[in-house]
């Protein structure tokens, strides 16, 4: 069983090591533990009101003429959020995010100028996403994925993994534990999520801005 990390490595503004930025460049992303796990936790507790109220729409895949399709694609429920999301948690991390927005344009001195933050739930038992990426090349402006796991714990055997595909041609499945920050270069790294026994949430945020040059 994965138990989050509570230590105050919860720092903020985020500072990219080294070590960061290398597997950035190198292979399209970098993961950070402990960014606020205790609100990501609180936003868990509210993702699941929503979902109970019934306050969630099942997710698309951006063009609605194959929306009704989706479901093939992508078992999960989601919602917007921005400034005036009512649930506390949820609106806090929403506003970290657009602090993320500056610490990120300053990590890779580019001009990431807005985002798009959703609310996802896939309920047990999920089917996940198949495998995909986030934007394709001259299409987009999204540059970087920022992915913020809420669930208090998690454990290996119930799936919910996220597997990215590397560059290398290897694997690496992410297992989805509050306070665990994923960034990626969004038009680079495929990912999929794998089917889940146990309701799964993350809050996504997609940034946009030129093109990023390492
Ligand atoms: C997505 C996605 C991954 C995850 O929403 O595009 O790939 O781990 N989510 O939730
Ligand atoms: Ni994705």
């Amino acid at each position: 069983m994965l138990t989050p990390d509570l230590s105050p490595a919860a720092r903020s503004p985020l500072e990219l090591s080294e070590d960061e930025l290398f597997t950035l460049s190198e292979h399209g992303y970098f993961i950070r533990d402990g960014w606020h796990t205790a609100l990501a936790m609180q936003a868990h507790g509210e993702a699941m009101q929503l979902m109970e109220a019934d306050d969630l729409s099942e997710a698309g895949v951006s063009r609605a003429a194959v929306a009704r399709q989706s479901e093939r694609f992508r078992g999960d429920r989601i919602t917007w959020l921005d400034q005036d999301t009512t649930a506390p948690a949820l609106r806090a991390l929403w506003r970290h995010f657009t602090t993320l927005q500056d610490d990120l344009s300053q990590a890779f001195r580019i001009c990431l100028d807005r985002f798009e933050m959703q609310l996802a739930i896939y309920p047990a038992p999920n089917r996940g996403y198949v495998r995909h990426v986030d934007a394709f090349r001259d299409q987009s402006s999204r540059r970087l994925t920022t992915i913020l796991y809420l669930n208090p714990t998690w454990d290996a055997a119930w799936g919910g993994q996220l597997r990215m595909y590397l560059p290398d041609g290897t694997t690496r499945d992410i297992e989805p534990v509050a306070g665990r920050l994923l960034t990626f270069l969004s038009e680079e790294l495929e990912h999929e999520v794998l089917p889940t026994t146990q309701d799964r949430v993350a809050v996504t945020a997609w940034y946009r801005g030129p093109e990023l040059v390492f």
